[in-house]
């Protein structure tokens, strides 16, 4: 992978995609200071400039087609918490790709793919926001860090290239299946009885993570024995 480091750009993923068709398979955007960071449901990614990694990747001629492109967040997933395990950092996975530590967001996604005239994924840029030096969160109650989990302190460049390592590592298992069982069986909550808001029928209940579909969608088992099956937006994690 090559990775071009920038030290100013409004969204790595925006830059990605403005120079998509010249940047070849494996190029890595890295910024050091993202002036507009851009995150899942139309929100903002705040980061501290020259503490954290925010990088996209972009691979092209992936062998998936549109309905399979899920499994390049559960690549993406699988990658930052084993990322994390090698630096002692316990991480799971908080539905469809939010990475956390003890109920703190480290880690966010934004993956954003083109199709091809075929249906299949034509290019796909990986967006990853990972916070590693930042201390303070004034706009997140919840965030936390590498630092803050470790007490140690970071190198960027060399953390983003032990980060691609382990991503590269994957990609042969893009195809495979075990890739998802590895993403379920790190899913936050997983196993575990807990309270959930069913946001399709406004309902609040008490049920139990067992896994994700194929498509992707996240299965919930009620206690009233009956399995509930959420795409995006259609349910929320009660405390
Ligand atoms: C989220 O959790 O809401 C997703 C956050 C994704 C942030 C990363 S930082 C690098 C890349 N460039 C962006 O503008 N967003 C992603």
């Amino acid at each position: 992978m090559i990775i071009h480091w920038l030290s100013s750009i409004d969204s790595t993923n925006s830059e990605a995609l403005r120079r998509l068709a010249q940047l070849p398979s494996g190029s890595v955007l890295a910024a050091y200071d993202q002036t507009a960071g851009r995150g899942q449901r139309g929100n903002s990614w705040f980061t501290e400039p020259g503490k954290n990694l925010t990088f996209s990747i972009v691979l092209k001629n992936l062998p998936l087609k549109a309905s399979e492109g899920i499994r390049l967040n559960y690549l993406a997933s699988v990658a930052l918490v084993d990322f994390l395990d090698a630096k002692g950092v316990k991480a799971h996975i908080k539905w469809p790709n939010d990475i956390y530590v003890s109920g703190k967001k480290i880690s966010g996604m934004l993956i954003e793919n083109t199709l091809g005239p075929d249906g299949r994924v034509a290019a796909s840029v990986i967006g990853i926001g990972l916070n590693v030096n930042q201390k303070e969160f004034p706009q997140l109650a919840l965030a936390t860090s590498l630092t803050l989990c470790t007490g140690r302190e970071y190198a960027l460049e060399a953390s983003l290239e032990e980060f691609l390592a382990v991503f590269e590592g994957l990609l042969p298992q893009l195809s495979a299946g075990e890739l998802m069982g590895r993403y379920a069986s790190r899913l936050f909550r997983s196993g575990v009885s807990a309270r959930y808001h069913d946001l399709l029928t406004d309902e609040e209940y008490e049920g139990v993570i067992e896994g994700v579909e194929d498509d992707g969608r996240l299965r919930i088992r009620d206690l009233g024995g009956r399995t509930r099956l959420y795409r995006f937006k259609e349910v929320s994690y009660l405390l």
